[in-house]
């Protein structure tokens, strides 16, 4: 029997083998600056989540469920490249690597995020699913980066201005939270759950997601080689470290991940261990 973490090296091959040949061209490096960012990897998070419904719910979907995966990490990678751009974050560090537009030129950087996006919604076309679901996935990608899309539009109009919590919350929901939500909302569309599980568990991710962009923040105050991207990078932003202070951005933090374990109970016993199982390391003490 196949375990998550099996799962997730088995995808891990299939992403790094994907043929990218569609970017090919005359263009020097193009095609290596679409891909290159998805290759160099992160926590493949999304994925992960996706999988941990798919793996309770109807394993054999599996297998079919990596390009979704891909789609899903395809249009993350995308707000990353853009996020780190000098008109959003300006940022040196992604992922252990040189940032994009550094590495080539912002142009690349642009077109190349720009690519990732588009590339998510071909990917969900092209894959072996009956067309009401490839609508469902289609939509639940499609609402998830709309909403990180206004999060992250506010999240730069509003650096230098100081924000209310409710107002950081709005952010941190939209931004983050609910592109995590559908990442679980596009596993039960393929474990085909009922909708009211799969209301549910889209409710999950939203706790989730508000979480992981609370322990980004306090992770933005550690050193980037811990961390891999470039950090003390959010001197300007409404961040829960800087609206709060640090401590009770822990405290925030640590509050939202007793909701998170109360409601592990109260979703279906077979995702609960995978996700549990997943959320080890992020559910520990510290961040
Ligand atoms: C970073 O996402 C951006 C946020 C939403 C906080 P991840 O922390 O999932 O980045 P990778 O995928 O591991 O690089
Ligand atoms: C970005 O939040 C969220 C995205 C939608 C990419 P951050 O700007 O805090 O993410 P990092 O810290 O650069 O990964
Ligand atoms: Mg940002
Ligand atoms: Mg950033
Ligand atoms: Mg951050």
């Amino acid at each position: 029997m196949s375990s998550l973490k099996q799962i997730l090296k088995d995808f891990e091959i299939y992403l790094q083998n994907y043929n990218t040949s569609l970017m090919q061209s005359f263009h020097p490096h193009f095609e290596n600056a679409f891909w290159e960012m998805v290759k160099n990897g992160g926590k493949r998070f999304r994925p992960s989540l996706m999988f941990s419904v798919i793996l309770a719910k109807n394993k054999t979907c599996i297998k079919d469920s990596f390009i979704i995966a891909l789609a899903l990490e395809s249009l993350h990678t995308y707000s990353l490249i853009h996020d780190d751009l000098p008109a959003m974050d300006n940022a040196a560090l992604r992922r252990n690597h040189k940032t994009m537009h550094l590495k080539y030129d912002e142009t690349t950087a642009i077109l190349a995020g720009d690519a990732l996006n588009t590339y998510a919604f071909y990917l969900i076309a092209n894959s072996s699913f009956s067309p009401k679901i490839k609508i469902k996935l289609i939509k639940s990608l499609g609402f998830g980066g709309m909403k990180m899309l206004l999060g992250q539009a506010c999240d730069c109009y509003f650096e230098n201005i100081k924000l209310n919590k409710e107002k950081l919350d709005f952010i941190h929901l939209n931004k983050t939270a609910k592109l995590i939500a559908s990442s679980l909302e596009m596993g039960a569309i393929i474990a085909k759950l009922p909708k009211k599980e799969r209301k549910q568990i889209y409710e999950f991710g939203i706790l989730l997601g508000i979480f992981f962009q609370i322990r980004d923040d306090l992770l933005d105050t550690m050193e980037s080689s811990k961390v891999g991207k470039t950090t003390n990078n959010d001197i300007n932003k409404n961040s829960y470290v800087n609206l709060l202070g640090k401590k009770k951005a822990l405290y925030a933090k640590n509050k939202i991940k007793e909701k998170i374990l109360k409601e592990l109970y109260n979703i279906d016993k077979g995702i609960a261990r995978n996700l549990k199982d997943l959320l080890k390391d992020y559910l520990q003490k510290g961040f």
